[in-house]
């Protein structure tokens, strides 16, 4: 569909942010030498300043960082821990033959439960796991926010605990951080002896416990475009380099333009603003708490970046094999032009655990006003909800098929 026929994008928060004023303005000084460009600088110095990690390789988005690390250090048989992997962090590492293992707690998988940290990942699973196959794990992660499992923050307790279990095995420990921002509001306003501390302290609390991360700046990074590695250790760097330079271009560009480094510099100190994110978070809760009141079932508690509607509970009469999730998607459109996405029996086909429809929100570019106006969306659907129709598969390719699959209404 042509996005300018859709009134509310909520298809995806990832590139998807208005800029700002002080990242246009520095877009404009930016640099575009080819090698040691004064923006590669500045972009370095942001991420060191902000993650304390020395060592920093640039990519076009989050996929070409892991890409580029899994292909120098995963090799095939291995296994890669976190809480949950996103489609193409696991993706990338089934593609060097190794497998990715999910393992959130028990908490993190039940949609009406309220445990405040829902992406924390089970530390005595996490323990039998490393210590049965520390040959075979050439790295061990961690997702901030877990997106798969609903935007769900991890704690620094459990960010804590993962550290000692990967190090005591010898396993290095890489952040998958493209929220981390949202993770450390999260962590600030629910975990005990946090509220004090600065967003800036608890992120960079939260990246001294790990080696390193991998980060698609399209999120916590406020920009369009970007993404980078940032290491603490040199043992990778040349490899990462010489690689970089094959597929993605010269380390001090890495496939993205200097004017991209620049906001990606500005942008990272701006989203540590806490004012900002509590809006942010603040939204998200709005959404969730007066869905439930008018009886929409949403994944709880509301996420950082997106509200997840439990479309199976919605609609009880449209069954799992006519797609609930994908009738809902649809008339939200029809409705109202707002754009989702659907998580479940379309996406993941029998391996779907839930029917959801993810409301992913862009940052700083929506308002009160306009989720006030979706809400009374929400309240005419709620009306009318028996109405709505399963939906059939007409057309699907082999693989995943959510994104070009073709539908019919029952
Ligand atoms: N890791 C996580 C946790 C993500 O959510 C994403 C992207 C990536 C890695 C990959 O980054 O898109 O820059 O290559 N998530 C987007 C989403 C696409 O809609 O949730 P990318």
């Amino acid at each position: 569909m042509k996005a300018e026929d859709v009134t509310f994008d909520f298809l995806t928060d990832s590139g998807t942010t208005a800029m700002s004023a002080n990242q246009w303005a520095a877009m404009m000084v930016a640099d575009e030498s080819y090698a040691g460009s004064r923006s590669f600088h500045k972009f370095k110095k942001a991420v060191t300043d902000i993650f304390g990690y020395e060592h920093v390789i640039p990519t076009h988005q989050g996929r070409a960082a892991e890409r580029l690390l899994f292909s120098v250090i995963v090799k095939p048989g291995m296994k890669v821990p976190s809480n949950n992997h996103f489609d193409t962090t696991r993706a990338n590492i089934e593609a060097m033959g190794a497998q990715a293992v999910d393992l959130v707690i028990p908490e993190g998988k039940i949609p009406e439960n309220e445990h405040p940290f829902k992406g924390n990942i089970d530390l005595a699973r996490l323990e039998s796991f490393c210590k049965e196959f520390k040959d075979k794990i050439p790295l061990g992660m961690l997702t901030i926010t877990n997106n798969t499992g609903g935007g769900q923050p991890v704690s620094l307790e459990n960010v804590k605990g993962a550290a000692a279990i990967y190090h005591r095995y010898g396993i290095p420990f890489i952040l998958d951080a493209c929220r981390f921002a949202e993770n450390a509001f999260f962590i600030k306003s629910r975990e005990a002896g946090q509220s004090d501390h600065t967003i800036a302290a608890i992120a960079r609390e939260v990246f001294d416990q790990a080696d390193g991360c991998m980060m698609s700046a399209k999120k916590d990074g406020l920009v369009n475009i970007g993404g980078f590695i940032a290491l603490k250790d040199s043992e990778w760097v040349l490899e990462l380099r010489n690689q970089l330079i094959l597929t993605e271009g010269f380390p001090t560009y890495g496939g993205l333009a200097a004017r991209d480094l620049e906001a990606l510099a500005v942008g990272l100190h701006e989203v540590l603003d806490e004012d900002y994110l509590r809006y942010r978070v603040a939204t998200s809760q709005y959404m969730a708490k007066r869905l439930n009141q008018m009886g929409v079932p949403t994944v709880l508690p509301a996420g950082g970046h997106a509200v997840y509607l439990d479309a199976a509970k919605f609609l009880p009469h449209i069954p799992r094999h006519e797609f609930p999730g994908q009738a809902l998607a649809c008339e939200l459109y029809l409705q109202d032009g707002i754009r989702s996405c659907e998580i479940g029996s379309v996406m993941f086909k029998e391996a779907a655990s839930m029917e959801l429809v993810r409301l992913a929100f862009p940052r700083r570019v929506y308002t009160q006003s306009h989720f006030d106006y979706i809400l009374e969306g929400f309240e005419e659907l709620c009306a009318r909800k028996n109405e709505l129709r399963g939906y059939k598969i007409i057309e699907a390719p082999a693989f995943l098929r959510h994104f070009t699959a073709k539908f019919e209404r029952m």
